[in-house]
């Protein structure tokens, strides 16, 4: 018997050691006074998203429900602290006015471990601001107005795409042909090659394999989202990475390509190849450091550039680009099926605008059709491709509530929640665009409408993706109005295993042929 008591000993110790590191934190909000939702062990407040039941942003709404009236909930993402901040104003230091202190996104010390999460999306730092600084340029009113033309021709692809489909069947799964006419939009603006996506549907096409790794919905994509968020350090010991290795050779591959027919010079095209074939030559990137947010200082920093640094960016491109962009599209095109009246409204502005430019699509289309664009906005408050903005407290920072956070700390920002909230937007599961138009939009408080994120991290690409999906819904509704197709529901799941908002199920719309 006495042989066992070693063996039973340090079974007893590991099991306390675990226990230990587990609800050692358990206390932490409650030590600071911060109002607080008690923890499960080892899942924290997140058990619905660790198991996969619920959809991230809607477990943070649950939970910001529960305390309506405080400015913060300090919750527990898996064995971690997270303050959840719902009081704009604070929203407003965090993402703005004290951005320096708010700089990182979060886990910010594991994105060096994989090759993917080197790229702008999950850096913060120094690294965040050299690299956006010279990204930057790629998006300017002018960048984009020289690039529709390639818009355009996707777009007009999309219109004979779509008449091929309709002569089969009269119902289609929206996603995933946006998803091919977006990723033909990116493939043709950043890098300057026909994706073909569009054209080819096959599965076996390489960018559509690409598209569906990078958004993986698996039980093993969701489980190493899911996994990295909540326990990195534990992940990457393990030795799982977010993505998958042939991602990163496909994207090497394919810059490589590009690059040597453009023989390796700047070709008149000025997108994001030419862009990077610059940093290539000039081995390394200067910019503003991050400090000088705090200091008013005009230091400068060097980032060195090497492969794996312009891979990065690339795929995160290729990724931004495409998926939020046909998402937000076919949500679009299933709230005008569900809403009739406000369809009726956006065929007359598009049939307005096609008699004003001669039936072409031009630029001006992203400014000239305000109802349109207040579906748009309307569409991404009801389902913002980001539920939930993260963030990460670079240094110690006190709130003006007395709170001190620590470095390190895990701030979230809950965008689904103050979208959906009566007190921000009167009866929220309501389409009702005409919130984003004239007055009624004057009344929306800061910081309480937020699909792109706000301050200095906002979407880049926010000017650029207007384009197809404006292209993209004038090109659709020219020739069809939508309606629900048979069987559809009138409210859609959202996928938890995703990284931006998906529905669960397919979003089947049925087109009529419009008579002109
Ligand atoms: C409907 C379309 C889109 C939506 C709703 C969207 C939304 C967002 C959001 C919420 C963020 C985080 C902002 C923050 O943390 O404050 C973001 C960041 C970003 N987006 Fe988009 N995005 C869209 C399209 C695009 C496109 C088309 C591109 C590129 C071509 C793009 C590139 C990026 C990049 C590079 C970042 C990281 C910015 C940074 O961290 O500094 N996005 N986007």
């Amino acid at each position: 018997m006495m042989v066992f008591y070693p063996i039973f000993t340090a079974i007893f110790a590991v099991i306390y050691l675990l226990y230990y590191y587990i609800t050692k934190n358990h206390d932490y909000w409650k030590k600071r006074n911060v109002p607080y939702l008690k923890p499960t062990l080892l899942f924290g407040n997140y058990k619905e998203y660790i198991i996969f039941r619920k959809y991230l942003p809607k477990v943070t709404q649950e939970i910001c429900r529960k305390f309506p009236n405080e400015p913060y909930v300090g919750v527990f993402y898996g064995t971690d602290p997270a303050l959840i901040i719902k009081d704009p104003n604070i929203i407003k230091l965090v993402m703005a006015k004290d951005f320096y202190y708010f700089n990182y996104r979060e886990i910010s010390q594991h994105t060096h471990k994989e090759l993917i999460t080197q790229n702008m999306f999950f850096n913060g730092g120094d690294t965040w601001k050299v690299l956006r600084q010279n990204l930057t340029a790629l998006f300017s009113s002018a960048k984009m107005k020289n690039m529709f033309h390639l818009i355009e021709s996707c777009a007009s692809t999309l219109e004979d795409t779509l008449g091929k489909e309709m002569t089969n069947q009269n119902t289609i799964e929206i996603k995933s042909l946006l998803a091919r006419y977006t990723m033909d939009c990116i493939g043709s603006c950043a890098f300057g090659v026909n994706t073909g996506t569009l054209m080819n549907k096959s599965p076996s096409n390489p960018f559509i394999i690409m598209g569906e790794k990078l958004f993986d919905v698996s039980n093993y994509g969701g489980f190493r989202l899911v996994s990295r968020a909540m326990w990195p350090s534990l992940f990457y010991k393990l030795g799982f990475t977010l993505f998958e290795g042939d991602i990163q050779h496909f994207f090497k591959k394919l810059l490589t390509e590009v690059f040597e027919s453009r023989q390796y010079k700047e070709s008149a095209r000025n997108d994001f190849v030419d862009l990077i074939l610059g940093w290539k030559k000039k081995t390394y990137l200067s910019g503003d450091s991050i400090t000088n947010f705090n200091t008013g200082a005009k230091t400068t920093i060097r980032l060195d550039v090497d492969d794996n640094l312009l891979i990065a960016q690339c795929i995160l491109f290729f990724a931004a680009g495409f998926e939020t962009t046909s998402t937000t599209t076919s949500f679009v095109l299933y709230e005008l099926a569900k809403r009739k009246d406000a369809q009726t409204r956006v065929l007359q502005e598009i049939d307005d605008y096609f008699q004003r430019h001669e039936g072409k699509i031009q630029y001006e289309c992203i400014n000239e059709m305000p109802f349109v664009q207040a579906c748009i906005d309307e569409t991404l408050r009801i389902y913002p491709v980001l539920g939930v903005l993260t963030r990460e407290v670079t240094e110690d920072y006190t709130l003006p509530t007395g709170l001190r956070l620590e470095k390190g700390t895990r701030v979230h920002i809950p965008v689904y929640d103050l979208h959906h909230n009566p007190e921000n937007f009167p009866d929220p599961e309501e389409f009702r665009p005409e919130r984003f138009l004239g007055e009624e939009k004057k009344n929306i408080k800061q910081f309480t409408y937020m699909p792109f994120g706000e301050g200095p991290r906002i979407c880049i690409g926010m000017r650029f993706a207007r384009m197809p999906i404006v292209a993209g819904l004038l090109t659709i509704l020219k020739n069809y109005s939508v309606e629900l197709a048979e069987g559809m529901p009138r409210t859609v799941d959202f996928q938890p295993r995703a990284l931006v908002t998906q529905a669960m199920q397919r979003i089947n719309i049925k087109f009529i042929p419009r008579k002109l």
